[in-house]
């Protein structure tokens, strides 16, 4: 029997290549995520599942789908994955790490740069033909050099976005994680401190946490409350991660500078939210592994990841290693 693969939307071709060879690959062509039942309906028949981070692949839709063995999220994150769920199946999961490292580390200093320096207000004011003059007392921002950065979550994101500050701007990096990495300490002459003391003492705070079930709105506003009124709140990981309400209150009340963000929870924000409201809050529509390299890398690791369970084979990049296949080849 051929394997088919189902692909959730359109990703680069290129990446698509070596997998087209060993599978029927039917990607959906459409602009919007599947629904539900689209995506139930896309997986019967289907022996593997590229699924992006909009797609919610929970356990019903794995128990529907009685052929699956392999789900490859075009991504990092996995949050969107019942990964308990698929183990219990025996399906095997996998992700695309390290190729977006450096798409999103770039991004996160977008967001660092665009809000230190008061960027949307004076974007809108160009657009908006409201520039007049040169400003001697308008737009004034944050300066980087020699500024502490805190990263939380000193992973492969947090640690180049760390290196690129360390390296540029001679930062000082301090860090929390689930524990201390004496290696990165060395190489980013990083310092490993509680959350409290990293919100107290940086310039700017970085997130690069995955999103779990217990770190929802970590930062809210007792943490953003101790940041300092200079401070800019930079969020590149998962919406989930910040209290959305809390941070439009910092922001409005000057509890901290700015924040940059390219994730909210929902994605996108309705149209009302007062977190497109606040001048102060740069919103990017989670771009950060936006990058034609990456994006392109990303698909040739997900479908190496598909190509390897299809064959019974440990995938490269997993999720779930260890997990015990269902069914034969
Ligand atoms: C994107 O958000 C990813 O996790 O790769």
């Amino acid at each position: 029997m051929t394997d088919r693969v189902f692909v959730t939307r359109p990703i680069p071709e290129a990446g698509l290549a070596e997998l087209r060879k060993v599978a029927e690959v039917v990607v959906r062509d459409a602009p919007m995520p599947p629904t539900r039942d689209e995506l139930i309906a896309g997986l019967r028949g289907a022996t593997g599942l590229i699924s992006l981070v909009t797609d919610p692949v929970d356990a019903g839709v794995l128990e529907s789908a009685g052929d699956l063995r392999a789900v490859s999220n075009f991504a990092v994150g996995f949050n969107n994955i019942d990964v308990a769920a698929a183990t219990r199946l025996g399906i095997a999961v996998g992700n695309t790490p390290d190729v977006l490292t450096d798409a999103t580390a770039d991004c996160t200093l977008m967001l660092l740069l665009a809000a230190a320096r008061c960027l949307r207000p004076g974007l809108e004011d160009v657009a908006a033909g409201r520039w007049r003059t040169w400003e001697p007392m308008g737009y004034l921002g944050q300066e980087l050099a020699g500024k502490t950065l805190g990263i939380v979550g000193l992973g492969r994101i947090g640690s180049a976005v760390a290196r690129r500050c360390r390296g540029g701007w001679g930062m000082n990096i301090l860090y929390h994680n689930p524990r201390p990495l004496p290696d990165d300490e060395r190489e980013l002459g990083a310092r490993f401190v509680d959350l409290p003391t990293l919100l107290a003492e940086s310039d700017f705070v970085s997130l690069h946490c995955p999103a779990t079930a217990t770190n929802r709105g970590m930062i809210g506003r007792e943490q953003l409350r101790r940041m300092k009124p200079t401070a800019v709140l930079i969020n590149a990981a998962r919406g989930s991660l910040v209290d959305e309400a809390a941070l439009v209150e910092a922001c409005r009340a000057g509890w901290i500078f700015a924040a940059g963000i390219d994730v909210t929870d929902p994605e996108p924000p309705a149209p009302e939210s007062p977190l497109l409201r606040e001048p102060n809050i740069v919103v990017a529509p989670h771009v950060g592994s936006a990058t034609v390299v990456a994006r392109t890398a990303m698909a040739a690791r997900a479908s190496a990841n598909v190509m390897a369970a299809l064959i019974g084979q440990a995938m490269p990049y997993p999720v779930n290693p260890g997990v015990v296949l269902r069914g034969g080849n």
